[in-house]
This record gives structure tokens, sequence and C-alpha cells, in this order.
């Protein structure tokens, strides 16, 4: 809301205590106060805008008319008279000059003519007016404004010591020029600079921690910050563009240094966690942002329950879910590949047809009215069945039946082949193609189904925890009382993740990228992550409470978010939805070589052919070793 306040009034004090208790005093709003009723001597603006904040915009026109200058009208007469001489000679020595040096028809053709000359004289009496003018009126007023933005915040090094001690102490008021009859308004600086300029080139002290992804920076030998990036880093570049301020990063310790202060437990590299969090707000910033000697605080921080706290948190630049991390299922045992394709009823059915066409088939033949028409290959249920069995497998068509009633069972049943063979060769490349996994933990709440999941693990420091104290959902209940929280590497135990017998939480980018490293490092893809993403954190900026500048930073943020750059920046910093999902596994599938676990159920059939043909065999032996003996003994009987 931009509003802009005109006051001419004897009361403007009055003024400004009233609208300041009404809060109209911002950044927004514009307010040009005319003091009356007073000389620009008696003024001093520091009095009335003590009780103002920094951000206001506020201008002053100060009556500087001199109360003895004579003003009558023997005085203009003589003044006009003299820059009418006075701009007649100019223009006479100004012609004289040209004239000297050019012939007769060179100056009939380039003389001015009367109206430029009117105009020439009028210019010249003008000039001569406004440098000396004395009578015509003496009225005067000049303009102050005072420079409020960023006064407090301004970094420490160029800041000079307050000179008063109150709220208005910072401010600057400064002379931007002045407005007479004869002149109009001369001015060498806009009226109210922070609306065009907003902070106008100072360079204001932010507060950081190192925290990547959202704020990285880089030191030399010398513990100076020389390089800044990261998503809020880039925010706050994109501020300082659009506010037009410079700034001066200050580093505050991160948690993990306190803490590793606290137990003094020393850095180990390799036991540190990837990723990053923000519920945990490190102690040295809350502290030195109350004193409002930061502009911003430009650290990612948890938003949770703003009202409590001694800062004001920005408008959210980003939002981060929960997920996840197990054991990728594994594929379904593919020894029985090629029963896949049919389900087991099916199968049965099968059976069930074969057994039923062949007897038809025999039956129809044996029925044939005609001896010749019934043919001798058929002539035995058995040899029927074999027929058929070799039908079913696209071989064996020795005989067909001459009669049209045995030649429909027959081309029936290959009608039936031919719809059996092609949705069984369709499907088994299906089955082929996509395998199959035994199922895993998708959703949080079918962890009970996972037996061989024992240990659970949370990451330290989380808003998970935290929310769980609010919420209904009892699984996430169950699992807080069982996880224990982890806050190294080492605990962290990935392996026992690898194995099967873990599930750990944390925020999904930061499994992502555990996913990542371990994919660069092995080429595999063993964990998943779950499916569902929960808990919606939202990550904001921190401002110091009462700042003037709050809107404005939020304007800012808003429009950011917009125009996609925030988005844009997260998509830098953060990892990318990992590549063992998506595109990359699916490419792998379509890729797939048939291998021996696939084979495995074929070579077994033939395998158990094999064997059947042997017992067979066996038992045929049998069999005529059986008839043999009994016909020798009905012989020697
Ligand atoms: C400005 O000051 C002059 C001289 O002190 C005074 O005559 C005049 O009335 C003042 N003007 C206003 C608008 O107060
Ligand atoms: C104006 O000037 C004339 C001649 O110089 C003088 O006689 C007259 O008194 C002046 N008038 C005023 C009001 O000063
Ligand atoms: C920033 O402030 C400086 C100082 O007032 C001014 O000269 C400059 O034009 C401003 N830049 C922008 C982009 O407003
Ligand atoms: C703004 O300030 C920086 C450093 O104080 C300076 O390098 C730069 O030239 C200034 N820009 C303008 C437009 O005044
Ligand atoms: C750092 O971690 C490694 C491997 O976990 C361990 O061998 C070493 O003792 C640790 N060092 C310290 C100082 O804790
Ligand atoms: C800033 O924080 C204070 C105290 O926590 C709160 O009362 C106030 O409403 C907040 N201001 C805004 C603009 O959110």
């Amino acid at each position: 809301m931009r509003q802009q306040f005109l006051v001419i009034s004897a009361f403007h004090e009055d003024i400004i205590e009233i609208a300041e208790t009404l809060n109209m005093f911002h950044v927004g709003n514009q307010w040009m106060i005319f003091v009356l009723d007073m000389v620009a001597r008696d003024f001093d603006a520091g009095t009335v805008t003590i009780n103002l904040d920094e951000g206001a915009n506020i201008a002053f026109a100060l009556n500087e008319t001199e109360p003895n200058c004579q003003d009558s009208l023997n005085c203009t007469i003589s003044e006009i008279s003299l820059a009418l001489v006075d701009a007649i000679s100019k223009i006479t020595v100004e012609e004289e000059s040209i004239y000297g040096e050019i012939s007769d028809e060179e100056w009939e053709a380039i003389r001015f003519t009367k109206q430029e000359k009117q105009s020439e004289i009028l210019g010249y009496m003008k000039e001569f007016l406004k440098t000396n003018a004395k009578c015509s009126s003496c009225a005067r007023w000049r303009v102050e404004t005072a420079i409020t933005w960023g006064k407090s915040q301004e970094n420490r090094k160029f800041r000079s010591t307050p000179q008063r001690d109150a709220k208005n102490r910072n401010f600057e008021f400064i002379n931007i020029g002045y407005w007479t009859p004869v002149l109009g308004f001369v001015c060498q600086e806009l009226a109210f600079p922070h609306i065009e300029h907003h902070f106008r080139n100072i360079t204001m002290d932010i507060l950081t921690v190192h925290n990547p992804p959202w704020q990285i920076l880089t030191k030399n030998s010398n513990g100076d910050i020389v390089e800044h990036k990261g998503i809020v880093m880039e925010i706050v570049k994109e501020l300082s563009r659009a506010l037009n301020f410079s700034y001066y990063l200050h580093e505050a310790s991160s948690w993990k240094e306190e803490d590793s202060l606290s137990t003094s437990a020393g850095g180990n590299e390799s036991d540190e966690l990837v990723g990053s969090m923000t519920f945990r707000i490190p102690y040295r910033v809350v502290e030195m942002v109350q004193g409002n000697q930061f502009f911003i605080a430009a650290v990612a921080a948890t938003l949770d329950d703003p009202d409590q706290k001694p800062f004001n948190y920005t408008q959210p630049i980003s939002v981060q879910k929960y997920s996840f991390i197990t054991r990728k299922p594994d594929e379904v045992s593919r020894i029985y590949l090629f029963t896949a394709p049919f389900t087991v009823e099916t199968w049965f059915c099968l059976m069930g047809i074969i057994l039923l066409t062949a007897p038809t088939l025999y039956a129809i033949n044996r029925l044939a009215p005609l001896k010749e028409m019934r043919i001798v290959g058929l002539s035995t249920v058995k040899s029927c069945f074999w027929y058929i069995f070799g039908a079913l497998l696209q071989q064996g068509g020795m005989y067909l039946p001459t009669a049209d009633s045995g030649r429909l069972v027959v081309g029936f049943w290959w009608i039936v082949v031919i719809v059996l063979v092609t949705t069984y060769c369709g499907n088994l490349v299906a089955f082929l193609t996509f395998p199959k996994f035994q199922p895993g933990v998708d959703y949080l709440n079918q962890l009970e189904d996972h037996k061989d999941i024992v240990q659970y693990g949370l990451r330290n420091g989380t808003f998970f925890e935290r929310y769980v104290q609010s919420t209904t959902r009892e699984d996430f209940k169950h699992y807080l009382e069982r996880a224990k929280i982890y806050g190294s590497a080492q605990e962290e135990d990935i392996e026992a993740v690898k194995r099967g017998e873990r599930i750990n939480i944390d925020w999904r980018i930061n499994l992502q990228l555990i996913v990542q490293r371990h994919f660069e490092r092995d080429k595999e893809c063993r964990f998943a992550l779950g499916r569902e993403s929960f808990v919606d954190e939202q990550i904001a900026m921190i401002v110091p409470a009462q700042s003037a500048y709050l809107h404005l930073v939020n304007r800012h943020i808003k429009s950011m978010f917009r125009m996609g750059f925030i988005e844009r920046w997260h998509q830098m910093n953060l990892p990318s939805a990992g590549k063992c999902n998506g595109k990359s596994a699916q490419r792998q599938v379509t890729n797939h070589k048939v291998n021996m676990d696939d084979m495995q159920g074929c070579f077994l059939v033939l395998l158990l052919g094999f064997t059947f043909a042997l017992l067979i065999v066996c038992g045929e032996f049998w069999y005529r070793r059986f008839r043999a003996s009994r016909k020798r003994r009905q012989f020697t009987n």
C-alpha cells in the first residue's frame, strides 16, 4: 500500500505524532510537510521526527523568505529596464561579430527575423533576471529530506557515532534544493530518494552461516569470505541488486561448530552426514539478530512458531519434504518365468481342453459313416491325444481327417492354438522386458509388514521430530518411538540400509544425495526412496523483530518466485530427482538381455521332459520284459 501525503498546517508536529501512532510512516508512504509559521532557522527536523522509525519517507519545505527585502514597483521597473538593456547590448555585440566577417549578401541570408530576435532578447532577459533579480519577490522555500533507510544497519566500518540518543539518531537530513517564484524548483536530488533508489547504494551488514546448499561460503587463508553462493545467497544478491545496496557478510558459527565446541569432539570429515538441515538455528545468529544491527540474517531457517520468536521470518523461500530410504526390493525369482504368462486356472483349462479335444476328435473320426473316411492314424484315443498335443505346438500334422466333421474339429483347434500361442508369446516378451519386484516399502504405514527391517533411524535436528508431537498420524508416532536419532555417518549406518535391515528418515533431497553418491561410487542402484513425501517444512530467512523492511523484502521474494528465479536456483543447487529412478532406470529395462535367470525355467522344463521320457522308457522296458515273460510262461504251459 503506497500513499502520498501533503501536509500544509501549522500543527505539523501533532500530525506527525498521530500518523506515527497509526503506523502511517513506513517504506511505502511519502510525506511532504510544509512548515508554516516558523522561519527555517528555528526549525529542527531532528526533534520533530524523534519518534519515527527507520524507513520513513519524510521531507520538509521550510520558509526561507527574506523578511526585510524591498519589494516595490520602482525596483521592479528599474530591474526590468536593466535586463532589457543588457539583453539588447548582448545581441548587438553578437550580431556585430558575425557581420564583420561575412559579406552583405550572406548577411541578408542568415540574419535573424523579427520573431527570432524577440525570443532571443527575452531569453537573455530571463537569464539576467535569474541571476540578478532582487526585488521581484523574495519568497523562497527550501526542501529538506530525511535519509533514513538502512541507517542503523549500514556497515559499521562507515558508521559514525550517533548524534542523538533517540529512535531517529541515525537519520540524516539533506538539503535537496529550493523553490523561488522566478527560478521554480531547483534541486540536485529527488524529494524522496528512497522510493526511487531504495537503499542508495549503502553497504549493509548481513549475517550468515555456512550451510550448503543454502549458504555456501568460501574463505581464503585469512578467514575472509571470498565467495558466497547457494540458494539463500542468490536471493541476497538479487535483493541487493533490486534494492540498490551492497553488503558485507558477517559469519556466525553454525550449530555443528557450536556442538563440536561444546563436546570438543573435533571435526571428523569422513563422519559428517551428507546434506543439510535448517531446523536448528544457531544460537549466535539469534543473539546477533536481536540488536537490529543487521539488515537480514541470510540463513535458511525452518519456519516454526513465528509468534514466539524474538525475530521475524520472511516469506518462505523453499518447502522441503521428508521421505525414507530402504533397500530396493529384489526381483521376483524368474525360474517360473515361462509359466508367468498364464494364470494357474488357465494352465488347468488348457490341460482340460487337450484332454477333452482328443476324445472328441476320436469320436468324430469313429462316427464317420464311410469306412474309407476314417483315418487310421486317429483310430485310438492315444494317437488322437498325441495329434492334438502336436498341433498345440504347431507340429506333427501328418494326417488330416478326410471327413468334413473331423476337419472342422481340427480346424477350430488350430484357431484355438493360434490364439493360445500368440497370447503366450506376447506375454512372455512382456514378462521378460519388465521384471517384477517383490513388494517394497512405498508408504510408511506398510512398515509393519516388513519384519526384516529391524532398525529405524531418524536424522538429528529434524523438524519431523517436532512435527510428530502435534500430529495425529499413528505411524509417525510409532516410528519416532522406535527410532534411533543419528548425528554422524557412522550412526547413520547406510550399509545396514543396503542390507535391508534398516530404514532412515531424512529430507528427500538429502536421501537423493546419498543415492546419487552411491550410484557414482558403485554404479548400481541399491536404494529405494519412499513413494510418500510427508511433513512440509517451510524454510525462510530471518529479519530482526520490527524490521521496517520486512514487507519490502517479502515483496521482492514474491516477485522472484513469480519470475521463476527461486525455482531455478533450487534446480542449480539441490540434487536432481535421482539417477536411480526415472528415465535412466527405464533405459536399463528396455535394454534387458535374456540371461540365465530368465532361461532357467525353460531348461528345467527340458530336463523334466527328459526325466519323464527316461522314466517312461524304463516303464516300457519293464512292460516288455513282463509281457515277454508272460508269453513264455503261457508257451511253456
Ligand atoms: C514566510 O516568511 C515570511 C518572512 O518571515 C513571512 O512574511 C511569510 O508570511 C511566511 N510565509 C508563510 C506561508 O508562512
Ligand atoms: C520611485 O522613484 C522616483 C524617482 O526616482 C521617486 O521620486 C519616488 O519617490 C520613488 N517611489 C518610491 C515608492 O520609492
Ligand atoms: C543507487 O543509489 C545511488 C545513490 O543514490 C544512485 O546514484 C543510483 O542511481 C541508484 N541505482 C539504482 C539502480 O537505483
Ligand atoms: C555502489 O557502491 C559500491 C561500493 O560501495 C561502488 O563500487 C559502486 O560504484 C557504487 N555504485 C553506484 C551506482 O554508486
Ligand atoms: C574419524 O573417523 C574414522 C573412521 O570412522 C575413525 O577411524 C577415526 O578414529 C575418527 N577420528 C576422530 C578424531 O574421531
Ligand atoms: C514479527 O514478530 C513479532 C513477534 O514475534 C510478531 O508479533 C509480529 O506480528 C511479526 N511481524 C510480522 C509482520 O509478521
